[in-house]
């Protein structure tokens, strides 16, 4: 790199399919210029797209952070990744160790013994054998004949079939009455699945986290992807809206989770997580529009404070902390959250974190807020609408997207005054 800064940081992007926030961020790293924070020390940071070849493990990575949309079903990078973390200290959003060994299954676990008010679920063997030669003599000693239809007993229809490790709504079934789940149960083959208790929600909330920041927003899942996320600002009470978070920043703290979505579904005031362990959590501007500049400025925001403050990740599980305070029945579940709340925020620093933003960063929300209102923003939502429907919906979603970009270029210029 030949900046002019004291110190350059090299951000790496692995990819899939995504154009759209990947160029919003690149563009916007470009802006920043030089990084000047109160010691005096200057800092550049610069992005770079990165490729898929073959590695000797003595090679040095080159990066100081990557971003990773890939690895979690590209092994090739995701052992990349690996290495980068363990030999070169590279600072990862996400982290493949712990999303590999602990997907939806153990953070369910995880977050019932820290009291959450996780929907009862159980886990059933699998429908068909498994691929392994030992699997017939093993399963006719040792596997217990059950009856499916008992089990449902206790949580009631609907109940939602579900695969352990889900994502993106792969193998999900809503089973509404006993031949519903045996012809479920039939269909779910080589997957292992959960049973879970329906919750018939008021409401539901999606959470996306990047380091300390979580945007809470109301999520419509029934809906098509476009209409998903709604714009609705006060749609959980305080006290709710606060729950939602430290709920979301929990699980990302005890897991060692960056960039993360979780789902919650809220009813009588009370919030059931769902699903919470997304290692590549949609950012794309046509689900989030209204939300995606905040998405952009967090992703930056943290970005820029792992490297420049030199974060040292972590990547290993402790759980001790939490569960001395989940297991302690002297807490209420009130008391619980606050101090899970705190530990989240030693995680992530979160004081230092706007410390930094803060000193570092006092232009960017009028940075963003430039681009986003500015010509070039605008040709890369076209090209996004054009990219992702049929000619026949573009002027339709022109002026869907358009209009919510704009309420958000509205909303933004009244904050920033
Ligand atoms: N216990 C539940 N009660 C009500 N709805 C549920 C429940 N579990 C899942 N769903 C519905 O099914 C969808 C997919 O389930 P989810 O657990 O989020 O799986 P995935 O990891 O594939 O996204 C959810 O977004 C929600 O709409
Ligand atoms: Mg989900």
């Amino acid at each position: 790199m030949t900046g002019t800064a004291d110190r350059q940081h090299l951000i790496g992007l692995l990819l899939g399919a995504e154009e759209d926030w990947p160029t919003a961020f690149e563009t916007l790293a470009a802006r920043l210029g030089v990084i000047r924070l109160p010691d005096g020390s200057t800092h550049e940071v610069r992005t770079e797209r990165m490729t898929i070849e073959p590695f000797n493990l003595r090679d040095k990575a080159r990066q100081d952070l990557v971003v990773d949309r890939l690895a979690h079903w590209y092994y090739h990078p995701r052992e990349w990744l690996k290495k980068a973390s363990l030999m070169d200290d590279v600072y990862l959003l996400n982290s493949p160790f712990t999303f590999q060994s602990m997907e939806k299954h153990s953070a369910y676990c995880a977050l019932i013994r820290l009291g959450m008010k996780v929907p009862d679920t159980v886990l059933v063997p699998y429908k068909h054998p498994v691929d392994n030669s030992r699997w017939a003599y093993t399963s006719a000693k040792y596997n217990r004949s059950f009856d499916l239809k008992e089990i449902d007993e206790s949580m009631g229809y609907p109940l939602f079939m579900k695969p352990f490790d889900g994502g993106g709504w792969r193998g999900v079934s809503r089973v509404k009455d006993p031949e519903d789940l045996m012809r479920s149960y039939d269909e779910s083959g080589e997957m292992l699945m959960h049973l879970q208790e329906s919750i018939d929600f008021d409401v539901f909330a999606r959470a996306l986290t990047i380091g300390p920041e979580t945007m809470v927003m109301k999520f419509q899942p029934d809906e098509p992807m476009h209409d998903r996320y709604a714009v609705s600002h006060g749609f959980l009470s305080a006290d709710v809206g606060q729950e939602a978070v430290t709920i979301s920043q929990t699980v990302n703290a005890f897991f060692r989770w960056e960039f993360n979505s979780c789902e919650m579904l809220v009813k009588d005031d009370q919030v059931y997580p769902i699903d919470y362990a997304n290692a590549c959590p949609d950012v794309a501007v046509t689900s989030l529009h209204y939300y995606f500049p905040w998405a952009m400025k967090a992703l930056l925001r943290w970005s820029l404070f792992c490297v420049v403050t030199d974060r040292v990740a972590r990547t290993q599980v402790d759980s001790a902390p939490w569960f001395e305070i989940g297991d302690d029945d002297s807490l209420d579940y009130g008391a619980k959250l606050g101090a899970y709340q705190r530990l989240a925020d030693e995680h992530f620093e979160t004081d230092r974190y706007w410390e930094f933003v803060d000193a570092a960063l006092p232009h960017l929300d009028e940075m963003v807020l430039d681009w986003v209102a500015s010509d070039s923003f605008r040709s890369l939502l076209t090209s996004t609408i054009r990219s992702t429907y049929p000619p026949h919906e573009w002027d339709r979603f022109e002026g869907h997207f358009g209009g919510l970009i704009d309420l958000w270029v509205r909303d933004e210029t009244n904050r920033l005054g």
